[in-house]
């Protein structure tokens, strides 16, 4: 009884995980929200026209929704991806996760 009181549960949580996970990948992105994200968490060191380089960082303009993704909430890059620049000095923004979909739609 109380295995399958568990197993219910288990499988419960999972589900929820799976719609989380989900969500942020399968809804298309908003360009609007993206752009503000943008200019309020990157352009200290990308320049505000992502297809430029900035201060500090690498032009951006065309990153792949992997790409942000891993490089963004992970702090590597995708199997097989060539960094533009060899550094390590953007640090991985985890609490950026559910912002990506909309990065990528203002990036590309
Ligand atoms: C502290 C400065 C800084 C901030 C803030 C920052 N970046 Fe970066 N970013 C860099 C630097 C510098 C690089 C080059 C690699 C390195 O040194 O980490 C880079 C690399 C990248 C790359 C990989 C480019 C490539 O193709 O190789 C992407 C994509 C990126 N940044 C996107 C973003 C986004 C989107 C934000 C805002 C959510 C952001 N960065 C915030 C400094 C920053």
């Amino acid at each position: 009884m109380r295995a399958a009181v568990l197993a219910v549960a288990c499988a419960l949580a999972l589900g929820a995980c799976a719609e989380d996970s989900k969500a942020p990948t399968t809804a298309g992105g908003d360009a609007n929200r993206g752009r503000q994200v943008y200019l309020a968490q990157c352009v200290a060191c990308h320049h505000s026209d992502p297809s430029k380089v900035g201060p500090l960082g690498p032009p951006v303009k065309g990153s792949s929704r992997e790409l942000l993704e891993v490089r963004i909430v992970g702090g590597t890059y995708p199997p097989g991806y060539k960094p533009k620049r060899d550094s390590a000095i953007m640090q991985p923004m985890p609490h950026l996760a559910s912002a990506v979909p909309d990065l990528a739609a203002v990036l590309k």
